[in-house]
């Protein structure tokens, strides 16, 4: 029997709770989940593409049905190439709608057999992004519980120097 596949894609800068969260949730749905990383010249990310790849790597390490890659250019054209018609992404508030139905739509007009779907993560989780988990951070907050342990580590890391 075929394996079903969704694709996930994201900036993961860096991933959070809330992807993992997602991540779980979609692999009830999925056999097998293609995490699919963007690597994106013209957004600076506190990241790089391979580091980003290789911490979403660890979290699933025990995980062999969830796979990681890096991609550029049109998600279409990634999906394509791996020949999976559905993307998955995280809806986590009414904010969060209009840009999502923009490019499902658009992701649609351009790769008919594509399927969005929708999930929601944990209630706990529907504040959470990476960006503010970056802010919270660099400013000396706590990000306990927000992103998975081995990310702290890496947040510690690059942040070493300028963190107060
Ligand atoms: O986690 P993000 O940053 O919200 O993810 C956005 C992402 C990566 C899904 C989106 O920017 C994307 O698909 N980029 C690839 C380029 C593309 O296909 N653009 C047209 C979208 S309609």
């Amino acid at each position: 029997m075929r394996e079903s596949r969704a694709i996930y894609p994201g900036s993961f800068d860096p991933i959070t709770n809330g992807h993992v969260d997602i991540i779980e949730r979609g692999l009830k749905i999925f056999d097998q989940i293609l995490v699919a990383v963007l690597e994106n010249p013209k957004k600076e990310a506190l990241f790089t593409t391979e580091e980003r790849v290789a911490m979403i790597r660890d979290i699933f390490s025990s995980e062999p049905r969830v796979e990681v890659k890096s991609f550029d250019g049109l998600l279409v054209d990634f999906a394509r190439k791996n020949n999976i018609q559905v993307v998955i992404r995280g809806l986590r508030a009414i904010s969060d709608f209009e840009y999502e139905f923009q490019m499902a739509l658009m992701n649609r007009k351009l790769y008919p057999e594509l399927e969005t779907l929708f999930m929601m993560p944990n209630l706990n989780y529907t504040f959470l992004s990476s960006r503010l988990v970056k802010e919270i951070y660099m400013l000396g907050g706590c990000v306990k519980g927000l992103v998975p342990g081995p990310i702290e580590k890496n947040l510690r890391e690059k942040f070493l120097p300028r963190r107060p």
